[in-house]
């Protein structure tokens, strides 16, 4: 089944406002490398890599794409794509080895190094940072459950603003506050491989309030900067078998967990309401304090969205299990990523135009901080080419209906390592073998150069 009937030639596009920023992403963990070089610390990645079975086959991000070292080809191939911006993240742990206290100057240098080549190749750098690589020495204080842990954040933010921030304009504070919560903590597939199921709540808490503080430092040091932060956002579908009235509960407590738990105290200052979890206290048991609220809300930017598919959910077959919900297949054939995951560019349409339904004039101008697919490796990769062209047209119908999106970040540039994966799904426009670190366009990449060449005709 083809994933779209609209055209992949790229001149036969949507076109896009002249001023629409084209872009990829990476993250640093994920393509750095360089796992203890110049004086880097330690984070939660480099010890939960080494954990039996944590990642598929024992993979590292000990040497990865090797970025730190090849960083100047990677910018190379990023001009030839003719980007706009690049998203890349900074790691905690090489500018602050231990999260608190003394700076590390290679690692400040490295990103210092990075930034210039982007400005040199006309690329404008878009900093997230974090990319869930905490320093260890922070997680073995408690990590995002302890709310020290949003201070330490903040304090790291205004050094990297400082150093940074005078060609650096715009930041994205956070990653995925939702995936680093629930995978991290919740469920520990990814570091720090705890599973507390719903006792990882504070991690939400925390990690908005360090977003909260992470923004007023970089304010502060960059005063023309605009700030961001980067949610992973689903929309909530129902099968058209499983449709009662439990079953519309549950749909609205997952899109409470996955998607308003971090967008209502962003964007409206105050918590859904929490009690299909059990939570009818609004300070959480003292976790949410006087003036949190306000310092989460300070007025974004722009509002990051990672976008990869919905998420089907059914009334939980065992209450007493613990979710007000239970995950579900679509029963549509969806075609599938390499990954398994559906191919749903109308997701993207149905989850913008909610946004702005749900926020209204709240909601800032959007950014697509993340979108791709992992598909089978190789040079040849229509699938990817097509569901690129099917986002992109998704975008531009959300558009067409009042949503206010300013850029497109593709995930990723490069093959990379994808976390409890390790380096078995490949979601880069560019081929990396891991092996000798060389990298080689795909069909996707020539795709999108001449996608990007043909919006600016
Ligand atoms: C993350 C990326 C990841 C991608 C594909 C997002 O959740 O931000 O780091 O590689 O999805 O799984």
């Amino acid at each position: 089944m083809p994933v779209t009937t609209r055209s992949t030639d790229p001149s036969r596009l949507p076109r896009f406002p002249a001023d629409f920023r084209w872009g990829a992403s990476t993250a640093a963990y994920q393509i750095e490398g360089a796992a203890d070089e110049d004086g880097k610390g330690p984070s939660i990645w480099d010890t939960f890599v080494r954990r039996p079975g944590a990642v598929r086959d024992g993979h590292t991000g000990d040497t990865a794409c090797d970025h730190y070292h090849r960083f100047e080809e990677d910018v190379a191939l990023m001009r030839r794509l003719g980007l706009d911006a690049y998203r890349f993240s900074l790691s905690w742990p090489r500018i602050v080895p231990t999260g608190a206290g003394k700076v590390e100057p290679r690692g400040l240098d490295f990103y210092d190094r990075l930034v210039d080549a982007l400005l040199d190749a006309g690329i404008e750098p878009t900093p997230t940072l974090f990319h869930w690589d905490l320093p260890q020495a922070l997680e073995d204080g408690g990590g995002w459950l302890d709310r020290d842990t949003a201070y330490r954040f903040g304090e790291y933010a205004a050094v990297a603003a400082e150093r940074l921030g005078d060609r650096v304009k715009r930041w994205i504070t956070l990653n995925e506050p939702f995936v680093h919560m629930s995978f991290g903590y919740g469920f520990g597939v990814h570091a720090p491989g705890r599973a507390l199921l719903l006792d990882a709540l504070p991690v939400a808490h925390h990690q908005l309030l360090g977003h909260g503080l992470a923004t007023a430092a970089v304010r502060a040091a960059v005063p023309d900067a605009q700030v961001l932060i980067a949610n992973n956002c689903t929309p909530v579908r129902l099968r058209s078998d499983a449709r009662t009235d439990k079953d519309t509960a549950a749909a609205s407590a997952y899109d409470i967990l996955h998607n308003r738990l971090f967008n209502d105290p962003l964007l409206q200052g105050r918590y859904p309401d929490l009690s299909a979890y059990g939570m009818s206290d609004p300070s959480w048991g003292g976790v949410v304090r006087d003036g949190d609220l306000a310092t989460i809300a300070a007025p974004l930017d722009g509002l990051g969205i990672n976008y990869y598919n919905p998420t089907w959910v059914t009334a939980p077959a065992d209450p007493a299990a613990g979710l007000p919900f239970d995950l579900a297949e679509p029963e549509e054939p969806y075609e599938r990523t390499a990954f398994g995951w559906p191919v749903v560019p109308d997701g993207l349409t149905e989850l913008l135009t909610g946004l702005e339904e749900r926020y209204g004039a709240a909601l800032p101008p959007v950014w697509i901080t993340e979108n791709g697919c992992s598909q089978p490796a190789g040079l040849d990769d229509p699938a990817r080419i097509d569901y690129l062209a099917g986002h992109l047209g998704a975008i531009a119908d959300a558009m067409d209906r009042g949503v206010d999106v300013r850029g497109y970040f593709t995930w990723s540039l490069l093959d990379n390592f994808e976390w409890a994966e390790g380096y078995h799904q490949r979601f880069g426009l560019v081929e990396v073998d891991f092996a000798t670190g060389l990298r080689t366009p795909r069909a996707s990449f020539e795709w999108y150069r001449d996608l990007i060449a043909s919006q600016r005709s």
